[in-house]
Protein backbone atom coordinates (compact mmCIF):
# COMPACT_ATOMS: atom_id res chain seq x y z
CA UNK A 1 0.00 0.00 0.00
CA UNK A 2 1.23 3.52 -0.26
CA UNK A 3 3.40 5.51 1.72
CA UNK A 4 1.31 7.85 4.49
CA UNK A 5 0.29 11.28 3.22
CA UNK A 6 -0.94 14.50 4.46
CA UNK A 7 -2.67 17.78 3.17
CA UNK A 8 -4.31 20.57 4.30
CA UNK A 9 -4.74 21.30 7.85
CA UNK A 10 -5.61 18.41 10.54
CA UNK A 11 -6.13 18.60 14.48
CA UNK A 12 -3.34 17.76 16.79
CA UNK A 13 -4.92 14.58 17.80
CA UNK A 14 -7.17 12.36 16.07
CA UNK A 15 -11.18 12.64 17.37
CA UNK A 16 -10.44 15.61 19.19
CA UNK A 17 -12.54 19.31 18.16
CA UNK A 18 -11.32 21.10 15.39
CA UNK A 19 -13.08 24.44 14.80
CA UNK A 20 -13.33 26.74 11.83
CA UNK A 21 -12.76 30.21 12.68
CA UNK A 22 -16.68 30.87 12.82
CA UNK A 23 -16.62 28.16 16.12
CA UNK A 24 -18.26 25.93 14.32
CA UNK A 25 -16.47 21.87 14.51
CA UNK A 26 -15.51 20.37 11.30
CA UNK A 27 -17.12 17.33 10.50
CA UNK A 28 -14.38 14.54 10.70
CA UNK A 29 -14.73 11.28 8.17
CA UNK A 30 -13.22 7.95 7.79
CA UNK A 31 -12.68 6.65 4.78
CA UNK A 32 -11.17 3.55 4.66
CA UNK A 33 -11.76 -0.37 3.75
CA UNK A 34 -12.42 -3.62 6.15
CA UNK A 35 -14.08 -1.37 8.18
CA UNK A 36 -12.24 0.29 10.93
CA UNK A 37 -9.51 -2.11 10.45
CA UNK A 38 -8.19 -1.60 6.58
CA UNK A 39 -5.79 1.28 5.26
CA UNK A 40 -7.72 4.59 5.71
CA UNK A 41 -7.79 8.29 5.61
CA UNK A 42 -9.08 10.99 8.35
CA UNK A 43 -11.19 13.58 6.35
CA UNK A 44 -12.04 16.89 7.88
CA UNK A 45 -14.99 18.84 6.01
CA UNK A 46 -17.25 21.96 6.45
CA UNK A 47 -20.02 20.51 6.06
CA UNK A 48 -21.53 16.96 7.20
CA UNK A 49 -20.99 14.36 4.33
CA UNK A 50 -23.82 12.78 4.88
CA UNK A 51 -26.25 15.67 3.71
CA UNK A 52 -27.91 13.41 0.95
CA UNK A 53 -31.29 15.73 -0.29
CA UNK A 54 -32.09 12.62 -3.03
CA UNK A 55 -31.56 9.44 -4.55
CA UNK A 56 -32.34 7.34 -7.67
CA UNK A 57 -31.26 4.62 -9.38
CA UNK A 58 -29.75 5.92 -12.86
CA UNK A 59 -29.22 2.08 -14.34
CA UNK A 60 -28.18 -1.21 -14.13
CA UNK A 61 -25.63 -2.45 -16.03
CA UNK A 62 -26.08 -5.97 -17.99
CA UNK A 63 -22.99 -7.72 -18.65
CA UNK A 64 -23.70 -10.40 -20.93
CA UNK A 65 -21.11 -13.36 -21.55
CA UNK A 66 -20.49 -14.61 -24.85
CA UNK A 67 -22.61 -17.56 -25.07
CA UNK A 68 -20.23 -19.33 -27.28
CA UNK A 69 -18.82 -21.79 -24.89
CA UNK A 70 -15.89 -22.99 -27.47
CA UNK A 71 -13.12 -21.62 -25.62
CA UNK A 72 -9.87 -20.50 -27.52
CA UNK A 73 -7.06 -17.73 -28.26
CA UNK A 74 -8.80 -14.57 -28.98
CA UNK A 75 -8.42 -11.38 -30.32
CA UNK A 76 -10.34 -7.29 -30.27
CA UNK A 77 -9.60 -4.61 -31.68
CA UNK A 78 -10.64 -1.60 -30.00
CA UNK A 79 -9.47 1.12 -32.56
CA UNK A 80 -12.82 -0.20 -33.84
CA UNK A 81 -14.80 0.68 -30.76
CA UNK A 82 -16.78 4.04 -31.39
CA UNK A 83 -16.07 6.76 -28.82
CA UNK A 84 -18.52 7.28 -26.10
CA UNK A 85 -19.59 10.11 -24.27
CA UNK A 86 -18.59 9.29 -20.48
CA UNK A 87 -15.05 8.07 -18.98
CA UNK A 88 -17.50 6.54 -16.07
CA UNK A 89 -21.14 5.14 -17.62
CA UNK A 90 -19.82 4.39 -21.03
CA UNK A 91 -17.26 2.04 -20.17
CA UNK A 92 -17.35 -1.26 -22.30
CA UNK A 93 -17.03 -4.44 -20.50
CA UNK A 94 -13.97 -6.58 -22.81
CA UNK A 95 -13.81 -9.65 -20.11
CA UNK A 96 -15.21 -10.22 -16.58
CA UNK A 97 -14.92 -12.98 -13.63
CA UNK A 98 -16.52 -12.79 -10.16
CA UNK A 99 -12.99 -11.06 -8.76
CA UNK A 100 -12.21 -8.80 -11.88
CA UNK A 101 -13.48 -6.93 -14.91
CA UNK A 102 -11.63 -5.18 -17.94
CA UNK A 103 -13.10 -2.08 -19.52
CA UNK A 104 -12.24 -0.23 -21.72
CA UNK A 105 -13.34 3.71 -23.00
CA UNK A 106 -12.48 6.58 -25.00
CA UNK A 107 -14.53 9.95 -23.61
CA UNK A 108 -15.15 12.58 -25.41
CA UNK A 109 -16.61 14.57 -22.88
CA UNK A 110 -16.66 15.36 -19.14
CA UNK A 111 -19.09 14.20 -16.53
CA UNK A 112 -21.07 16.88 -14.92
CA UNK A 113 -21.52 14.75 -11.92
CA UNK A 114 -18.46 13.34 -9.19
CA UNK A 115 -17.98 9.20 -9.19
CA UNK A 116 -17.55 7.05 -6.34
CA UNK A 117 -17.05 3.14 -6.89
CA UNK A 118 -18.27 1.34 -3.91
CA UNK A 119 -18.15 -1.75 -5.28
CA UNK A 120 -15.01 -2.08 -6.17
CA UNK A 121 -11.43 -0.83 -6.63
CA UNK A 122 -9.93 0.53 -9.96
CA UNK A 123 -7.00 0.49 -11.99
CA UNK A 124 -7.11 2.87 -14.60
CA UNK A 125 -4.28 2.95 -17.17
CA UNK A 126 -4.26 6.02 -19.29
CA UNK A 127 -3.23 4.99 -22.77
CA UNK A 128 -4.05 8.34 -24.28
CA UNK A 129 -5.09 11.87 -23.32
CA UNK A 130 -3.74 14.49 -19.97
CA UNK A 131 -6.34 15.68 -17.47
CA UNK A 132 -6.70 15.90 -13.38
CA UNK A 133 -8.13 13.07 -11.28
CA UNK A 134 -9.81 15.63 -8.73
CA UNK A 135 -11.07 14.17 -5.30
CA UNK A 136 -12.11 14.75 -1.84
CA UNK A 137 -8.07 14.98 -0.98
CA UNK A 138 -6.35 16.56 -3.75
CA UNK A 139 -6.03 17.03 -7.37
CA UNK A 140 -3.40 14.49 -9.18
CA UNK A 141 -2.27 14.81 -12.76
CA UNK A 142 -2.30 12.07 -15.34
CA UNK A 143 -1.08 11.54 -19.18
CA UNK A 144 -0.01 8.86 -20.85
CA UNK A 145 1.03 5.58 -19.78
CA UNK A 146 -0.30 6.43 -15.97
CA UNK A 147 -1.64 3.61 -13.96
CA UNK A 148 -4.06 5.45 -11.64
CA UNK A 149 -4.92 3.12 -8.69
CA UNK A 150 -8.51 4.47 -7.03
CA UNK A 151 -9.25 2.84 -3.99
CA UNK A 152 -12.98 1.74 -3.53
CA UNK A 153 -15.11 4.78 -2.14
CA UNK A 154 -12.97 7.86 -2.51
CA UNK A 155 -15.06 10.28 -4.43
CA UNK A 156 -13.88 12.21 -7.42
CA UNK A 157 -14.10 13.33 -11.19
CA UNK A 158 -11.69 13.05 -13.89
CA UNK A 159 -11.30 16.17 -16.09
CA UNK A 160 -9.75 15.80 -19.43
CA UNK A 161 -7.61 18.97 -20.60
CA UNK A 162 -6.15 16.68 -23.97
CA UNK A 163 -8.00 14.23 -26.00
CA UNK A 164 -8.60 11.65 -27.56
CA UNK A 165 -8.55 9.68 -24.31
CA UNK A 166 -8.08 5.96 -24.09
CA UNK A 167 -8.43 4.12 -20.73
CA UNK A 168 -8.75 0.77 -19.65
CA UNK A 169 -10.19 -0.20 -16.73
CA UNK A 170 -8.96 -2.77 -14.48
CA UNK A 171 -11.79 -3.46 -11.45
CA UNK A 172 -11.29 -5.35 -8.87
CA UNK A 173 -13.25 -6.86 -6.13
CA UNK A 174 -10.11 -6.67 -3.19
CA UNK A 175 -7.71 -4.09 -2.41
CA UNK A 176 -5.10 -3.46 -5.18
CA UNK A 177 -1.94 -3.20 -4.26
CA UNK A 178 2.21 -3.36 -4.75
CA UNK A 179 3.11 -7.43 -4.97
CA UNK A 180 3.62 -8.78 -1.04
CA UNK A 181 7.42 -9.67 -2.44
CA UNK A 182 8.21 -5.90 -3.45
CA UNK A 183 7.63 -5.32 0.13
CA UNK A 184 9.52 -5.60 3.34
CA UNK A 185 7.64 -6.55 6.65
CA UNK A 186 7.19 -2.60 8.02
CA UNK A 187 5.34 -2.52 4.39
CA UNK A 188 8.12 -0.32 2.57
CA UNK A 189 8.99 -1.33 -1.22
CA UNK A 190 12.67 -2.87 -0.95
CA UNK A 191 15.97 -2.14 -3.01
CA UNK A 192 14.80 -5.79 -5.18
CA UNK A 193 11.44 -4.03 -6.42
CA UNK A 194 11.64 -2.70 -9.95
CA UNK A 195 10.03 0.62 -8.35
CA UNK A 196 9.95 2.84 -5.17
CA UNK A 197 7.97 4.92 -3.46
CA UNK A 198 9.82 7.75 -5.15
CA UNK A 199 7.90 6.39 -8.54
CA UNK A 200 4.43 6.79 -6.85
CA UNK A 201 2.58 9.83 -7.16
CA UNK A 202 0.21 11.16 -4.84
CA UNK A 203 -2.39 13.84 -4.79
CA UNK A 204 -0.68 17.30 -4.47
CA UNK A 205 -3.35 20.32 -5.00
CA UNK A 206 -6.36 19.80 -2.27
CA UNK A 207 -9.51 21.99 -3.26
CA UNK A 208 -11.51 23.25 -0.43
CA UNK A 209 -14.69 24.52 -2.05
CA UNK A 210 -17.40 26.43 0.31
CA UNK A 211 -20.26 26.27 -1.65
CA UNK A 212 -24.22 25.51 -1.44
CA UNK A 213 -25.90 24.30 -4.02
CA UNK A 214 -27.30 20.73 -5.69
CA UNK A 215 -24.23 18.38 -5.89
CA UNK A 216 -24.61 15.01 -8.11
CA UNK A 217 -22.48 12.13 -6.94
CA UNK A 218 -22.92 8.72 -8.89
CA UNK A 219 -22.22 5.75 -6.87
CA UNK A 220 -21.62 2.17 -8.33
CA UNK A 221 -22.67 -0.72 -5.95
CA UNK A 222 -23.98 -3.95 -7.45
CA UNK A 223 -23.17 -3.30 -10.82
CA UNK A 224 -25.96 -0.34 -10.12
CA UNK A 225 -25.42 3.61 -10.59
CA UNK A 226 -27.34 5.21 -8.29
CA UNK A 227 -27.60 9.10 -8.00
CA UNK A 228 -26.86 10.81 -4.48
CA UNK A 229 -27.78 14.97 -4.41
CA UNK A 230 -25.85 16.80 -1.68
CA UNK A 231 -26.87 19.92 -0.79
CA UNK A 232 -22.96 21.50 -0.56
CA UNK A 233 -20.24 21.22 -3.14
CA UNK A 234 -18.43 17.68 -1.90
CA UNK A 235 -15.07 18.80 -1.94
CA UNK A 236 -14.52 20.74 1.30
CA UNK A 237 -11.96 18.76 2.54
CA UNK A 238 -9.37 21.31 4.71
CA UNK A 239 -7.46 18.93 5.74
CA UNK A 240 -7.05 15.05 5.98
CA UNK A 241 -3.95 12.54 6.23
CA UNK A 242 -3.60 8.65 6.77
CA UNK A 243 -2.96 6.10 3.75
CA UNK A 244 -6.36 5.92 1.27
CA UNK A 245 -6.17 8.03 -1.27
CA UNK A 246 -5.62 7.77 -5.22
CA UNK A 247 -2.08 7.68 -6.32
CA UNK A 248 -0.99 7.40 -10.23
CA UNK A 249 2.39 5.87 -11.48
CA UNK A 250 3.22 5.60 -14.84
CA UNK A 251 4.59 2.51 -16.96
CA UNK A 252 7.99 4.31 -17.76
CA UNK A 253 8.87 4.26 -14.46
CA UNK A 254 9.22 0.56 -14.10
CA UNK A 255 12.42 -0.78 -14.32
CA UNK A 256 12.64 -4.09 -16.10
CA UNK A 257 14.90 -7.01 -15.37
CA UNK A 258 17.07 -8.43 -18.08
CA UNK A 259 18.82 -11.26 -17.22
CA UNK A 260 21.45 -13.53 -19.19
CA UNK A 261 18.65 -16.23 -20.44
CA UNK A 262 14.94 -14.94 -20.73
CA UNK A 263 13.19 -14.34 -17.26
CA UNK A 264 9.39 -15.10 -17.06
CA UNK A 265 5.83 -13.22 -16.13
CA UNK A 266 6.23 -12.44 -12.74
CA UNK A 267 9.53 -10.04 -13.15
CA UNK A 268 7.12 -7.46 -14.96
CA UNK A 269 4.56 -7.71 -11.95
CA UNK A 270 3.30 -4.19 -11.44
CA UNK A 271 0.55 -5.08 -8.88
CA UNK A 272 -1.73 -7.44 -7.00
CA UNK A 273 -5.35 -8.06 -6.12
CA UNK A 274 -7.27 -10.74 -5.38
CA UNK A 275 -7.31 -13.27 -8.29
CA UNK A 276 -5.19 -11.52 -10.71
CA UNK A 277 -2.37 -9.93 -10.91
CA UNK A 278 -1.22 -6.68 -13.33
CA UNK A 279 1.94 -6.71 -15.43
CA UNK A 280 3.74 -3.86 -17.25
CA UNK A 281 5.97 -5.12 -20.98
CA UNK A 282 8.41 -2.49 -20.70
CA UNK A 283 11.13 -1.36 -23.64
CA UNK A 284 14.61 -2.65 -22.63
CA UNK A 285 17.54 -4.63 -23.83
CA UNK A 286 17.08 -8.64 -24.57
CA UNK A 287 19.04 -11.33 -23.02
CA UNK A 288 22.32 -10.95 -23.23
CA UNK A 289 23.73 -14.80 -23.68
CA UNK A 290 25.05 -14.81 -27.64
CA UNK A 291 22.70 -17.79 -28.10
CA UNK A 292 19.78 -16.60 -25.71
CA UNK A 293 16.47 -16.38 -27.49
CA UNK A 294 14.80 -13.55 -26.35
CA UNK A 295 11.52 -14.62 -27.56
CA UNK A 296 9.13 -16.86 -24.93
CA UNK A 297 9.02 -20.02 -25.30
CA UNK A 298 5.35 -21.46 -25.67
CA UNK A 299 3.19 -22.07 -22.46
CA UNK A 300 0.24 -23.27 -21.23
CA UNK A 301 -0.40 -20.92 -18.49
CA UNK A 302 -2.99 -23.42 -16.56
CA UNK A 303 -4.95 -22.46 -13.78
CA UNK A 304 -4.73 -18.77 -15.13
CA UNK A 305 -6.48 -16.57 -18.03
CA UNK A 306 -3.94 -13.87 -19.54
CA UNK A 307 -5.01 -11.02 -21.21
CA UNK A 308 -2.60 -8.56 -23.11
CA UNK A 309 -3.23 -4.80 -23.60
CA UNK A 310 -1.02 -3.52 -26.65
CA UNK A 311 -0.28 -0.43 -25.24
CA UNK A 312 1.93 0.59 -28.54
CA UNK A 313 2.40 -1.06 -32.10
CA UNK A 314 5.43 -3.30 -31.23
CA UNK A 315 5.35 -6.73 -29.15
CA UNK A 316 8.18 -8.68 -29.95
CA UNK A 317 6.37 -12.36 -30.05
CA UNK A 318 3.41 -11.27 -32.25
CA UNK A 319 2.06 -10.73 -35.45
CA UNK A 320 -1.24 -9.18 -36.33
CA UNK A 321 -1.89 -7.09 -33.14
CA UNK A 322 -2.12 -3.81 -33.22
CA UNK A 323 -1.81 -0.83 -31.15
CA UNK A 324 -5.11 -1.21 -28.82
CA UNK A 325 -5.63 -4.76 -29.38
CA UNK A 326 -5.89 -7.06 -26.23
CA UNK A 327 -5.39 -10.13 -26.66
CA UNK A 328 -7.11 -14.00 -24.71
CA UNK A 329 -5.16 -16.53 -23.92
CA UNK A 330 -7.31 -18.58 -21.90
CA UNK A 331 -5.98 -21.38 -19.69
CA UNK A 332 -6.28 -25.04 -20.96
CA UNK A 333 -4.52 -23.81 -24.71
CA UNK A 334 -0.56 -22.98 -25.15
CA UNK A 335 0.40 -20.08 -26.80
CA UNK A 336 3.76 -18.42 -28.06
CA UNK A 337 5.01 -16.36 -30.49
CA UNK A 338 3.61 -16.36 -34.00
CA UNK A 339 5.58 -18.16 -36.59
CA UNK A 340 9.14 -16.71 -37.47
CA UNK A 341 9.46 -14.56 -34.39
CA UNK A 342 11.46 -16.97 -32.17
CA UNK A 343 14.33 -17.05 -35.23
CA UNK A 344 13.88 -13.46 -35.46
CA UNK A 345 14.48 -12.23 -31.45
CA UNK A 346 17.71 -14.50 -31.80
CA UNK A 347 20.78 -11.86 -31.70
CA UNK A 348 18.30 -8.99 -31.38
CA UNK A 349 19.62 -6.22 -28.97
CA UNK A 350 16.65 -4.62 -27.69
CA UNK A 351 12.89 -4.14 -27.95
CA UNK A 352 10.70 -1.50 -27.33
CA UNK A 353 7.32 -2.93 -26.67
CA UNK A 354 4.92 -1.51 -24.77
CA UNK A 355 2.09 -3.89 -22.66
CA UNK A 356 0.06 -4.28 -19.84
CA UNK A 357 -1.22 -7.73 -19.20
CA UNK A 358 -4.01 -8.94 -16.69
CA UNK A 359 -3.05 -12.31 -15.56
CA UNK A 360 -6.38 -13.75 -13.51
CA UNK A 361 -6.89 -17.00 -11.42
CA UNK A 362 -9.95 -17.84 -12.42
CA UNK A 363 -11.83 -18.17 -16.23
CA UNK A 364 -12.84 -15.09 -17.95
CA UNK A 365 -16.09 -14.62 -19.89
CA UNK A 366 -15.60 -12.26 -22.55
CA UNK A 367 -18.40 -9.87 -22.89
CA UNK A 368 -20.91 -9.58 -25.79
CA UNK A 369 -19.80 -6.19 -26.38
CA UNK A 370 -16.61 -6.73 -27.57
CA UNK A 371 -17.57 -9.44 -30.35
CA UNK A 372 -18.49 -6.70 -33.36
CA UNK A 373 -14.50 -6.06 -33.37
CA UNK A 374 -13.30 -9.78 -32.89
CA UNK A 375 -10.80 -10.91 -35.11
CA UNK A 376 -12.30 -14.11 -35.50
CA UNK A 377 -9.48 -15.89 -37.24
CA UNK A 378 -6.80 -14.81 -33.96
CA UNK A 379 -6.82 -18.70 -32.61
CA UNK A 380 -5.43 -19.72 -36.17
CA UNK A 381 -2.74 -17.55 -36.17
CA UNK A 382 -0.35 -19.52 -35.34
CA UNK A 383 -0.75 -22.10 -38.03
CA UNK A 384 2.60 -22.17 -40.42
FE1 LIG B 1 1.69 -15.67 -22.29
Amino acid sequence: MPIYHQLGQVPRKRHIAFRQPSGALYAEELVGNKGFVGPSSLLYHLRHPTQVTSVRLVRAFDWRADPDPAFRHRHFRTSQLAPTRSVTADRLPIVFNSDVALSFVQPTGQDEYFYRNAQGDEVIYVSDGRGVLESQVGDLDFGPGDYLVVPRGVLHRMRFSEHPVRCLIIESRGYVRTPKRYRNEHGQLTENAPFSERDIRRPARLQTIDERGEFRVIAKKDHRLTEFVLGHHPFDVVGWDGYYYPWAFNIRDFEPRVGRVHLPPPIHQTFEGDGFVICSFCPRPYDFDPEAVPAPYAHSNVMSDEVLYYASQEFMSRKGVEYGSITLHPDGLPHGPHPGRTEASIGQKQTDELAVMLDTFRPLRVSTTVLPVEDRDFFRSWVE
